[in-house]
């Protein structure tokens, strides 16, 4: 028959389609600033670990990631077999989800935070229940336990949130933790732990895994290890059968040989990651003072990016418009589309807040020194115009 296409399944309507960063195409001159990336490449001990892997590509990757394993082990001081590996970890996140959620089952999580918890009820059929964050942008975990019912198979912690860049002190998810019963599984998705002052010590939540068997601490060696276009990540589990369960979900070579040696190589150098922090945290002071120079609200920041909201500036900016706004979310929607525009004109990007779940707002990676420098005069001039 004509006009008619391929016939999917009800649950592939649902899912969302993840919100891609665009720019890819627009040359080398551009502030990349809109996906968390470190802007630091990979040394160049991780560059000879990566091609010696790719010499042997002949053959399929370690399927038991031993190497890797071991390394993490050590790294954090748990079994190996409480590790649990994925091409990045939102490979993991999905695989949890397939694991954990059915119709009927309901998991809870913060709302705004990262785009890909969405993926996990549309693509199960289980019920999502999307707590507010608090005036601040931080996670509301009283609400959160309030929220658990005997339905409840998984609860997500996003510390730092993304896209808010707020971060939670370790007491307040023990307390979280001490609320929901020991079979709902609770992943603290720590992708930005290292440059979290508030949450300190990246080693400390790991202690929590010794009395929580139900809990899952999520990382990554795409933020600060810079390996994000290799795609690694990791789970740090409380006990061996979530580890087996989202292997039993998965293909088995979920880690290519590449990404596997680039990662056990990066953790050798942990100086190499105190110097990148250090660098992120000092240029991120200065973004954060910079923006709140203009007169706009940004987010107290424990990741490598930061949360602005554009509300303060934006009757300034309705004021210069030659049209009138129905409202003030109309005005606010319009105003943030502008300012995403000028930037890009600029060659600085960004993420949207409409797309992240707030309209009127921003995401911004820090970057290097000078692309930081770009993002505040571009916005300085386009708040000011
Ligand atoms: C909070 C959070 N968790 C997980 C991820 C997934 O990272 P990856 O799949 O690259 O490890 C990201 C990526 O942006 C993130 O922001």
């Amino acid at each position: 028959m004509t006009g008619m296409g391929i016939e999917f399944a009800e649950r592939t309507r649902r899912i969302p389609v993840y919100p891609v960063a665009a720019g890819y195409d627009l040359g080398d001159d551009v502030a990349m600033l809109a996906s968390n990336e470190a802007p630091f490449g990979p040394s160049p001990e991780v560059l000879a670990a990566v091609s010696r892997a790719v010499a042997g590509a002949n053959r399929y990757p370690d399927p038991s990631y031993s190497n890797l394993r071991r390394a993490l082990a050590e790294r954090h001081d748990i079994p190996a077999s409480r590790i649990a590996l994925g091409n990045g970890s939102a490979d993991i996140l999905i695989a949890a989800g397939e694991a954990l959620l059915e119709p009927g089952a309901e998991l809870v999580y913060a709302w705004p935070s990262f785009s890909v918890y969405e993926h996990l009820p549309a693509a199960s059929g289980a019920r999502a229940i999307r707590v507010p964050l608090d005036a601040d942008m931080c996670h509301d975990l009283d609400a959160m336990a309030a929220e658990v019912t005997v339905s409840t198979r998984l609860v997500l912690i996003c510390n730092p949130n993304n896209p808010t860049s707020t971060a939670l002190e370790l007491d307040g998810v023990r307390a979280l933790l001490q609320r929901v019963p020991r079979h709902v599984c609770v992943i603290l998705d720590e992708a930005y732990c290292e440059f979290s002052l508030t949450a300190g010590d990246p080693q400390a939540s790991v202690e929590l895994l010794r009395h929580w068997p139900n809990l899952v601490i999520l990382r990554t060696f795409s933020k600060v290890y810079g390996l994000a276009g290799l795609r690694v990540g990791y789970g740090l589990c409380g006990s061996e059968e979530f580890r087996t369960a989202v292997e039993q979900v998965r293909q088995p070579f979920y880690v290519n040989a590449a990404a596997q040696a680039a990662a056990v190589e990066a953790l050798r150098h942990q100086d190499e990651v105190e110097r990148r922090v250090a660098a992120t945290v000092a240029a991120r002071i200065g973004m954060v003072d910079a923006v709140r120079s203009f007169g706009l609200w940004v987010a107290q920041s424990d990741a490598n990016f930061i949360w602005l909201h554009l509300d303060d500036a934006v009757d300034g900016w309705t004021a210069r418009q030659e049209r009138a706004f129905d409202d003030c979310d109309t005005a606010l929607a319009a105003f943030e589309r502008d300012v995403i525009d000028g930037l890009r004109e600029r060659g600085v990007l960004v993420r949207a807040g409409a797309a992240l779940g707030r309209a009127g707002a921003m995401r911004v990676t820090v970057g290097t020194e000078a692309e930081c420098e770009r993002f505040t005069a571009a916005l300085r001039d386009l708040i000011a115009a």
